[in-house]
């Protein structure tokens, strides 16, 4: 792997007060390992009582930000005010906001190059839909993504890329270690052919997509696998544990 290993937890919009209560007094008692990064991603409105309750050890990511400063923009977050109540990351190009939401590429390159200029680091999504994957798309999907992070991104020193293959999310059909292996690797490749060797050897390449405790430590062992990114397992507190400890 490359770099340290980091798991994040995107608890998408799930939870209420008193559960994500219990979850947050599961993760302060886990036993973590030290040489793995962990993140996690509530809803903004529960930000500020994870923020106030969570341990340390564990930052805090937002799950989307404004595309630049705050002012009149109805519903919006800015990324001022993620950083002033303690967020670290924001999740940007998930596909749930590209493809639910209908976010473009360009829109998710550009909120992600202001998160990184007001100092958030970003979490960078990227993933082929099921038919795309079946016409033979997968690379090319993927690379039309990080190309427009690329183009807009002032830098990839903050940046984690995390490969999640649509058809993988949410569905209980994980992406065989292979498989995963494989994409990892072409991005690793399309970084260094358009970005440069060391960007290409020192970004962190996470993947998500039913990832459990059941099967990360197979993930976990192949070559470009640096981590993950757990929606529904992330809701467990022991099971996260497991995944965060799966690191090699
Ligand atoms: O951001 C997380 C991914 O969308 C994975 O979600 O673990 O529920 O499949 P999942």
């Amino acid at each position: 792997g490359t770099g340290k290993f980091f798991v994040g937890g995107n608890w998408k919009c799930n939870g209420t007060k008193d559960s994500i209560s219990k979850l947050v007094t599961e993760l302060n008692s886990a036993k973590l390992e030290d040489d793995v990064d962990i993140v996690v991603a509530p809803p903004f409105v529960y930000i500020d009582q994870v923020k106030s309750s969570l341990t340390d050890r564990i930052e805090i990511s937002a799950q989307n930000a404004w595309v630049g400063k705050g002012g009149a923009f109805t519903g919006e977050i800015s990324v001022e005010q993620l950083k002033d109540i303690g967020c670290k990351w924001v999740i940007h190009g998930h596909s749930e906001r590209r493809h639910v939401i209908g976010e473009d590429s360009q829109f998710i390159g550009k909120k992600s190059a202001y998160a990184l200029t007001q100092g958030l680091k970003v979490i960078a999504c990227i993933g082929e839909k099921l038919e795309e994957r079946e016409a033979g798309k997968t690379f090319d999907v993927c690379y039309e993504q990080l190309k427009a992070f690329a183009d807009n991104m002032p830098s990839w020193d903050d940046v984690v890329i995390a490969y999640e293959p649509v058809w993988a999310i949410g569905t209980g059909k994980v992406a065989s270690p292979q498989q995963a292996q494989e994409v990892h690797v072409a991005v690793r490749e399309w970084l260094s052919k358009n970005v440069s060797a060391e960007v290409a050897s020192q970004t962190r390449i996470i993947y998500g997509g039913s990832v459990n405790g059941g099967n990360s430590a197979e993930l976990a062992k192949q070559e470009d696998i640096d981590g993950f990114l757990v929606g529904g397992a992330s809701l467990k507190g022991p099971e996260f544990a497991s995944i965060c400890n799966s690191v090699t």
